[in-house]
């Protein structure tokens, strides 16, 4: 990398005396000053997908790996949900909230609770940015009330820390945010109204079994789950994507992923 002398040096600051540094110091500064403009290069380079395109879509995780696309497995006429876990859903995101839910189940949370750690990720797979906001979109009809709300705010919750409840702020987030991360106002005022509502703790419970969810050595088999779902989520009986209403169409882009328009 080709350095700007003078730019280095009012990088430096009015403060720093280069002439009086060691070598040491020197180098040292040298070698932050280039990380930091490398940093520069990455931030600017022309991205070749949208950060927020869901990982279904070829999209990268948070932390920015590209997940591999296989095949489409073929879908039944009448998909039902957890078909879209089986047939759909890219591994990763189900082994995650799998992992969320048992833990949730292990700790002896309601079967809400359970049922909403089961799905508050789903959106991911179409889209990332506001994916809470998404997912509790994706399954409003079908659920409780409480459960679409608990998985709509726990996007803003994830970003405050908890610790009366068990939730810290998660180390993961200063890596794919940055150590200075300040929630946007949308975000900071959709945790204030949540965090007076009735149901806040059903939102933050979903944040704390998240926590524990990114075991890439646990596996957790969706079987114990399948009654928990038919108790909590009414399936409709011409499929999801297919039952006309106002969400069908987020459905059948998950079936149709490569539709061209
Ligand atoms: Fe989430
Ligand atoms: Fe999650």
């Amino acid at each position: 990398m080709d350095v700007d002398r003078k730019a280095f040096l009012a990088a430096l600051g009015p403060g720093a005396a280069f002439g009086a540094m060691t070598h040491e110091e020197r180098a040292e500064a040298l070698e932050s000053y280039m990380m930091s403009q490398l940093g520069k290069q990455f931030a600017i380079a022309p991205a070749t997908v949208r950060r927020g395109m869901g990982v279904m879509f070829g999209g990268p995780t948070p932390s920015g790996v590209h997940p591999e696309l296989g095949a489409l497995a073929e879908m039944p006429r009448k998909p039902a949900l957890v078909d879209f876990f089986r047939l759909r859903f890219m591994p990763h995101t189900v082994a995650h909230m799998l992992q969320s839910a048992n833990d949730a189940l292990k700790k002896g949370e309601p079967e809400e609770t359970v049922f909403a750690c089961l799905v508050h990720d789903i959106a991911v797979n179409l889209i990332k940015v506001d994916h809470g906001y998404w997912g509790a979109q994706m399954i409003e009809p079908y659920v409780s009330e409480k459960t679409s709300w608990a998985i709509r705010h726990h996007q803003a919750l994830r970003f405050y820390a908890d610790p009366s409840a068990g939730y810290e702020y998660p180390e993961q987030y200063v890596r794919i945010f940055g150590k200075d991360y300040v929630p946007a106002p949308y975000i900071q005022a959709a945790y204030e109204h949540a965090h007076k509502h009735k149901w806040y703790m059903a939102a933050r419970l979903i944040t704390v079994h998240d926590l524990y969810a990114f075991d890439p050595n646990v596996k957790v088999s969706l079987d114990p789950f399948i009654d928990i779902i038919g108790r909590h989520f009414k399936q409709p009986k011409e499929g999801l994507g297919f039952d006309a209403s106002p969400v069908a169409h987020i459905w059948r882009s998950l079936i149709y992923p490569d539709n061209p328009l």
